[in-house]
C-alpha cells in the first residue's frame, strides 16, 4: 500500500501537513523561498498590518535553557544545556503591506505547489478599522495567497482593539470574522490567544463568524526572570521590561491543553496546532488530538532560521510511522487524526483503584452509612 503525506485541510490541498507559523522564519521572500526549498508544506507569512509597527531595540527574541546541573532556566548559554522555551516581545511585521504584495505573488509563481497563507492583523474598534481588515485580505488573497490567517492572538499589543485582545473578546472575535469573510474568496483562519479561560468559546464565535478553522497556539503572556546577581530582568531595555510570548517545548503541554479543549467542543470542524513541536512525536500529539495541520516557529529559528533539519525529521518521522502502521490500514494522516480525542473526561470519570471510597470530592450523605 503506498502512504500519502498529502492532505487536504479547509478544501487546500498540502503536499504535508507541516508548516511554518508566522513568525521570524516566515518573515522575508528568501527565507519563504528557504523553506519550500527545504520541503515545508505550507508557510503563514509573518503577521501583515496596516499600521506603523516600531520594534524595541535589541534582541527581538531569546531563548531559555535548563541544565541537569542547576535545574535553572535562564536565557544564559550554558554547556550541556537544553532548550526550555522561546521568550519574545517581538510585534507584527515592520514591512508594509506594499512590500509583501509584490513578494507574495513571486513565492507563489515560484511555488504554485505550495501552500501560502497571509497572516493579517488590523483593529476592532470601529468601520474604518473592519474595513482595514477587508482590505488586508482582498489585496493578499489578489496577490495569490491561499488562505488568511486572522491573528486574534499577538500577546504584547499596546491597543485594546488588537491581536490577543480580540481573542479574548468572543463579541469581537465574531464579527472581525464575519467582516474577513464577505470579502474573501480564499479560508479564513482565526489563530486565537491561549490565554483566556475558555478557549472553545472564542472558537465558537469564530466559527459563527464564519472562520474555516482555528490556529492555537500563539505564544503565552509570560516575563523574563530576573537574575539574581544583577537584580534586572535578564532581557530589558534601560531596566523596564513589557510581558512577552512563551514558545518552544515549555508550552507543548499547555498548547496541548488548549487544542483539545476546541477539538472536544468542535470534533467536526479544522484545527491547525503550533506549540513546541520540533519533532514528529509532538507533531502527532496534536493530530492524535484532532488536528489537520501543525505549525512550526522556535524549533525551526534555532535550525538554521528556517528548520530544514526539522522538516527533514517531521517527514521521517511521519513516513516511519505510516509504515508502522501499515497493519492497521493507514495510509494518511487522515486514518489516525482524533484517535485520541474522546481520552480527555472529568477527574471524577478517572477509575480509581478502589471504587468504592471515591465520592467526587462530595461528603458521604448526611444519615446515611459509607456504602461497602
Ligand atoms: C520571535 C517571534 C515572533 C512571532 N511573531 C508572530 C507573528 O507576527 N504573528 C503570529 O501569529 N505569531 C507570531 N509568533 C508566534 C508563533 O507563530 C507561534 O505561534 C509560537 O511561537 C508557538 O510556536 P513554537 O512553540 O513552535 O514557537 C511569533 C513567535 C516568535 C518566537
Amino acid at each position: 500500500m503506498s502512504l500519502d503525506r498529502s492532505v487536504d485541510f479547509t478544501g487546500i490541498r498540502f503536499q504535508n501537513p507541516f508548516l511554518l507559523s508566522s513568525a521570524p522564519p516566515t518573515e522575508s521572500e528568501s527565507n519563504i523561498l528557504r523553506a519550500f526549498d527545504a520541503g515545508w508544506g505550507g508557510v503563514v507569512t509573518k503577521t501583515i498590518g496596516l499600521h506603523p509597527v516600531v520594534n524595541v531595540v535589541g534582541a527581538k527574541a531569546k531563548f531559555m535553557r535548563t541544565s541537569p546541573e542547576d535545574a535553572y532556566v535562564s536565557m544564559k548559554k550554558r554547556p550541556g544545556a537544553a532548550l526550555h522555551s522561546s521568550w519574545n516581545w517581538e510585534l507584527i511585521s515592520d514591512k508594509t503591506l506594499d512590500w509583501w504584495l509584490p513578494r507574495l505573488r513571486r513565492i507563489k509563481e515560484a511555488h504554485p505547489d505550495r501552500v501560502l497563507i497571509a497572516s493579517i492583523m488590523a483593529g476592532s474598534g470601529n468601520d474604518k478599522e473592519l474595513q482595514n481588515w477587508q482590505r488586508l485580505a482582498r489585496d493578499c488573497q489578489d496577490a495569490g495567497a491561499d488562505g488568511l490567517e486572522l491573528n486574534f492572538s499577538c500577546p504584547h499589543m499596546d491597543r485594546r482593539d488588537m491581536g490577543s485582545n480580540i481573542g479574548k473578546d468572543e463579541g469581537l472575535c465574531s464579527v472581525v470574522t464575519e467582516a474577513v469573510k464577505e470579502v474573501a474568496r480564499v479560508p479564513v483562519w482565526c489563530k486565537l490567544t491561549p490565554a483566556t479561560a475558555e478557549i472553545e468559546v472564542e472558537a465558537g464565535a469564530c466559527f459563527r463568524g464564519g472562520a474555516d478553522a482555528i490556529v492555537s497556539s500563539n505564544t503565552f503572556p509570560s516575563l523574563p526572570v530576573i537574575d539574581p546577581e544583577t537584580l534586572e530582568f535578564e532581557i530589558n531595555v534601560d531596566g523596564q521590561v513589557s510581558s512577552g510570548g512563551l514558545g518552544g517545548p515549555a508550552i507543548l503541554p499547555l498548547s496541548l491543553a488548549k487544542m483539545s479543549q476546541m477539538t472536544r467542543a468542535y470534533p467536526d470542524r479544522s484545527f491547525s496546532g503550533i506549540g513546541g513541536i520540533s519533532d514528529f512525536g509532538q507533531a502527532l500529539s496534536y493530530i492524535l488530538l484532532g488536528c489537520g495541520t501543525v505549525q512550526v516557529c522556535t524549533a525551526a529559528m534555532l535550525d538554521q532560521a528556517v528548520g530544514p533539519n526539522v522538516i527533514k525529521r517531521l517527514l521521517a518521522g511521519l513516513d516511519a510511522f505510516l509504515e508502522r502502521h501499515a497493519g492497521d490500514g493507514w495510509t494518511t494522516v487522515e486514518d489516525f487524526r482524533g484517535l485520541r480525542r474522546d481520552r480527555i473526561v472529568a477527574q471524577s470519570e478517572i477509575r480509581r483503584p478502589d471504587a468504592a471510597d471515591y465520592h467526587a470530592g462530595h461528603e458521604v450523605a448526611e444519615g446515611y452509612a459509607p456504602a461497602n
